[in-house]
């Protein structure tokens, strides 16, 4: 028989991606949107066209992360087998303006589907998005399962609520609740906030001569930069164990803002070179001497994770999970795709 998913988040780049891997294998999948006064639905409107006609597989249903009484009903209409909660305010830098409602959203909500799976009595497996930001500057790299949380955003601080309480109605109410401790992982969809596509995208718009100069913060900060996809599957590799467990999933490999800037440019023929220290740091066509990137002081965060490296030999053991797309393509192919946009004058999402 066929399985049915509910995907909170499913208009974001994971849930996207994750609404297609899942058609793709035979699933009935509802998605929850927000109501938005612009479209906010353009990532997954392929989808919905392609299943309307003979196929009728993909579903979208209105509600909030924040709305419990509309979740609960979703849920009992819905009746899913698998749940992936990935829906938040997921910007680590937004979180300290809006902490309150990344609380809300990203703490409560996890809590009120939990809840809802309770009242309701059903037997779904639930997938809880949690992060490697949950690691802060807490310890040594790479970061494995017991490394010891410190977050250092309100962001990082209710997605430790989330982690937490999932695990509690795991022990308490024997629910299939896992936590997938995922890294940054990036694609062509990535929102444009996120450094990655901000640095493709305005990288493809110097190669079209529509920009000349990318402002970014803190150039020095290291990731574990994966790719998305191979993320997706990680997800739904979780939910399918026999038990639930939380895992993380990552590459094991990271690189600075600085080396993913140089990288993006050698695509479109520039080298790079840097000049001056903090604010005045400056990038510089080696050949040209024009300035590319500049130093914007709006972009460096209250409090800043410095290096996330994740060690995900226990997703290998458990899941047979491993990334296969490597940092060098991820940025080629997140470069061709923003270059193609540009050619057809198109740059969002
Ligand atoms: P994303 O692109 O920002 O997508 C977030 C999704 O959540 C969007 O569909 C958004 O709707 C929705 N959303 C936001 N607030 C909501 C609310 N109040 N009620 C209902 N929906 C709401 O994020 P992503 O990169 O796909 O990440 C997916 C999940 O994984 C998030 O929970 C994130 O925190 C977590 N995570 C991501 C990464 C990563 O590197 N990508 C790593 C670790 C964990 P709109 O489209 O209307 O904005
Ligand atoms: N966004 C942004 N914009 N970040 C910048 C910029 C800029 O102009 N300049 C430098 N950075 C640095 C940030 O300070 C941070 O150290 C790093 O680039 C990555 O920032 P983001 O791409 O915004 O991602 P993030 O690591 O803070 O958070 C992402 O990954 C988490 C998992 O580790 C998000 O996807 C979170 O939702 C996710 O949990």
């Amino acid at each position: 028989m066929k399985k049915t998913a509910f995907i909170t988040g499913c208009t974001g780049q994971d849930g996207a991606l994750l609404s297609a891997y899942l058609l793709g294998k035979g699933y009935y999948v509802h998605g929850l949107k927000r109501r938005s006064s612009s479209p906010n639905t353009e990532r997954v409107d392929h989808l919905y066209q392609a299943t309307q006609v003979k196929d009728r597989r993909f579903f979208l249903h209105y509600g909030d992360m924040t709305d419990a009484t509309n979740l609960l009903r979703l849920l009992n209409e819905v009746r899913p087998d698998e749940i992936y909660n990935l829906a938040a305010q997921s910007h680590v830098h937004v979180s300290f303006e809006t902490p309150e409602y990344t609380a809300n959203v990203d703490a409560m909500g996890p809590l009120r589907l939990l809840e809802a799976l309770r009242i309701l009595k059903l037997d779904a497996k639930l997938y809880q998005a949690s992060t490697s930001e949950l690691y802060g500057n807490s310890g040594p790299c790479p970061q494995s399962e017991t490394t010891p949380f410190a977050p250092c955003s309100p962001y990082a601080t209710a997605k430790l609520y989330a982690y937490w309480i999932t695990l509690n109605y795991r022990q308490a109410y024997g629910l299939h609740a896992s936590n997938g401790i995922l890294f940054n992982h990036e694609s062509p969809l990535r929102a444009q906030t996120f450094v990655t596509r901000k640095i493709t995208q305005e990288v493809a718009k110097i190669y079209h001569g529509t920009s000349d100069c990318l402002y970014l913060g803190n150039l020095n900060a290291k990731r574990d930069w994966g790719h998305a996809q191979d993320a997706i599957e990680g997800m739904w590799r979780i939910v399918q164990q026999a038990q639930p467990g939380d895992y993380v999933l990552a590459t094991g490999q990271s690189h600075t803002v600085r080396s993913f800037v140089e990288l993006a440019f050698s695509h479109i023929d520039i080298p790079i070179i840097w000049e001056g220290e903090g604010l005045h740091e400056l990038g510089r066509h080696a050949h040209t001497g024009k300035v590319h990137i500049r130093i914007d002081p709006r972009y460096f965060r209250p409090n800043e994770v410095h290096h996330l490296c994740g060690d995900a030999s226990k997703a290998r053991r458990e899941l047979g999970w491993s990334p296969r797309i490597r940092f060098e393509e991820l940025v080629a192919e997140m470069m061709k795709a923003d270059i193609e946009k540009g050619l057809r004058g198109a740059c969002a999402p």
